[in-house]
């Protein structure tokens, strides 16, 4: 294959996601291996763009690295070229500092850049491929919500690790005779909370998509304790909210480009069910500890086959591009159609039909 592509930056944006060192290792070892091309990686994200930090990366720079959890390369949430903190007369405003990444991938000879992250970081590199970037799109996101991919690597081994957290709540739910109410990720879309809350046979599962009512609530589990069934679980995704009320925020960071960071949803939901039923109830979030670790073979897997299909679509030109896993197979989409928006579960999902079928609440219709 005869190509004008000799030397790619890779870069790692957004939040942390198991399965980033799997493709960085994908990429960078077919680069090598099978056309020889140069890698050079840039280290965290946009802001290692922005401040020109970016270094080689070489065979055994990225062997040993295919179960590691997080990224060799770091990452950035905050760093987005088009609205960068700076100082302007001693204040504190934004700017957009594109021209600057563009120098920068110039003076280092980039032909081309694999960017690997989510809906924010797919934004950057649209915006980059306005101004003539050769830029090719790996989508990861443990929420699972990039429009135009049924499946994100990551998304399995955060569902493995919080239906691992689920299973084990049961011990204590079952013992102390408890509602355990168990809060998982998921900003916008509850795809962990449907799945992991389905694969745990949770009792009740609570959806951004699915503003929840309280009574509803309440009269399933009171039911369910009234009929024998002595503890309760309900798994809560952090951006589900009560019907007309607010979203659970517990942080801010202005310089992000999305600055709410959501959680303590469960705390409220547990406090509203003891007041309101009477029965026993405890809370758990499960926060950031699905991001980490070793990730599945299925996203092993994803990974390696997202990394070496970038590769390809680089080396044929089709920039603008964004892998993505479809049908059963690997295909890709133009990035600027699919960045900024977000891929919810539809409330007629056939997943909240099954999860119905078998007595599941969701908190919207009546025990
Ligand atoms: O988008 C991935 C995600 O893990 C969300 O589920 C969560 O709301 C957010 O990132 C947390 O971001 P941070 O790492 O900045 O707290």
């Amino acid at each position: 294959m005869s190509s004008p592509i000799k030397r790619i930056g890779l870069l790692t944006g957004g939040g942390d996601c198991p399965g980033l060192n799997a493709v960085i290792r994908a990429v960078t070892k077919s680069a090598i291996h099978r056309y020889k091309l140069e890698v050079i990686g840039v280290e965290d994200g946009f802001l290692g763009l922005i401040q020109n930090r970016m270094h080689p990366l070489g065979w055994n720079d990225v062997s040993n690295i295919l179960t590691l959890g997080g990224t060799i390369l770091g990452t950035s949430n905050r760093a987005n070229p088009q609205r960068y903190p700076v100082k302007v007369n001693g204040q504190d405003e934004f700017a957009d500092v594109t021209d600057r990444v563009i120098e920068h991938v110039a003076a280092n000879r980039l032909d081309a850049l694999v960017c690997i992250g989510g809906d924010g970081t797919m934004s950057g590199a649209a915006n980059l491929i306005e101004h003539g970037i050769n830029c090719i799109g790996v989508p990861k996101t443990i929420d699972n919500d990039l429009v135009g991919c049924e499946q994100t690597f990551g998304f399995d081994t955060a569902v493995t690790t919080a239906a691992e957290c689920l299973d084990k709540i049961h011990s204590t739910a079952k013992s102390h005779h408890r509602v355990m109410v168990v809060e998982v990720m998921g900003r916008n879309a509850g795809w962990v909370a449907l799945h992991a809350g389905m694969a745990t046979g949770c009792d009740i599962i609570l959806l951004p998509e699915i503003d929840y009512d309280l009574n509803k609530i309440c009269e399933l589990l009171t039911y369910r304790s009234r009929t024998g069934k002595r503890f309760s679980i309900v798994c809560i995704s952090e951006g589900a909210k009560p019907a007309g009320g607010e979203l659970s925020v517990c942080r801010r960071d202005e310089v992000s480009p999305d600055p709410i960071r959501l959680g303590g949803i469960a705390n409220k939901l547990a406090a509203d069910i003891e007041t309101r039923t009477g029965l026993e109830t405890r809370a758990t979030i499960l926060g950031h500890i699905q991001r980490g670790g070793t990730p599945t073979p299925f996203d092993r897997v994803l990974a390696t086959r997202f990394g070496f299909h970038a590769l390809e679509l680089l080396l044929d030109g089709a920039f603008g591009k964004l892998v993505v896993w479809n049908k059963g197979g690997i295909d890709h989409v133009d990035i600027q159609q699919v960045a900024g928006k977000q891929r919810k579960v539809p409330v007629d999902d056939p997943l909240i039909s099954a999860a119905r079928a078998v007595g599941t609440g969701f908190g919207d219709i009546a025990a």
